[in-house]
């Protein structure tokens, strides 16, 4: 098992792609994350190949629907052998009790996300939030610590806050990382490597910085380096 703490985002629309890259990388300096996009055009037997050559999956398809077709799903997500998982916080209590039930605990990890860190202020307003996001951010990540998930997926931003609030065991996933010379593309709020693991990130979500280097083992080997306690 990796005891790396960066999971490569695939987000790719076809198998080759993925797996060419995946090639590039190593399972002891990495898992990798498979989103709805990579999920849909190549379907589990992408999970499959790449657990093959060693690598964990985390399964990032933020399943948000009823209490038992969510369990169901979880289960059909554990069943596919991979070792980490994610619905919405926002389907609430009983849907995230149901999907906590049907992953058994010290098996695939179970985490949730909050509010999509897409979603501003007026955003959420719409949708009929009104309180500060980082207040629903806070409440969502007590609730889903509360049904006994095993953490949340959270913003550069918010990973202190969270990593204080909720104690030092749950498990924040962090994505919009940026090296220190590098691009922001789309990321708004972003951390280095070394801030947001320092800020009490468990997992860094790392992406385009590393699909898109000229070298990306090398790359990758750089930041596994930069963030070694
Ligand atoms: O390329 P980049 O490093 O921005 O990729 C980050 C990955 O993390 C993408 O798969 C993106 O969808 C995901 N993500 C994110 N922000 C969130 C949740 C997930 O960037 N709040």
């Amino acid at each position: 098992m990796s005891e790396s703490r960066i999971i490569v985002a695939l987000d790719f629309d076809n198998a080759e792609s993925a797996l060419n890259l995946s090639k590039k990388l190593s399972p002891q300096l990495c898992r990798l994350k498979i989103g709805k996009e990579l999920f849909t055009a190549a379907g589990p037997s992408i999970i499959e190949k790449l657990t093959r050559v060693g690598y964990e999956i985390f399964l990032d398809l933020k399943f948000h629907d009823i209490p038992a077709t969510v369990a169901k799903a979880c289960k059909a997500a554990c069943n596919l052998g991979v070792w980490m998982i994610n619905v919405h916080a926002s389907g609430g209590r009983r849907m995230l009790m149901a999907a906590r039930e049907a992953v058994p605990a010290h098996s695939t990890r179970l985490i949730a996300v909050t509010v999509l860190t897409s979603m501003d202020t007026h955003d959420l307003v719409e949708i009929g939030y009104s309180m500060p996001p980082q207040e629903i951010v806070l409440r969502l990540a007590r609730l889903t610590q509360s049904c006994g998930l095993d953490g949340v997926v959270c913003s550069a931003q918010e990973t202190a806050l969270l990593r204080r609030e909720l104690g030092v065991d749950f498990c924040l996933v962090t994505p919009g990382i940026r090296l220190v010379d590098g691009e922001s593309h789309d990321q708004k709020r972003t951390a280095t490597p070394r801030q947001a693991i320092q800020d009490g990130a468990h997992y860094l979500v790392i992406g385009r910085p590393i699909t898109q280097a000229r070298d990306p083992y090398q790359t990758l080997h750089d930041i596994h380096q930069s963030i070694r306690v």
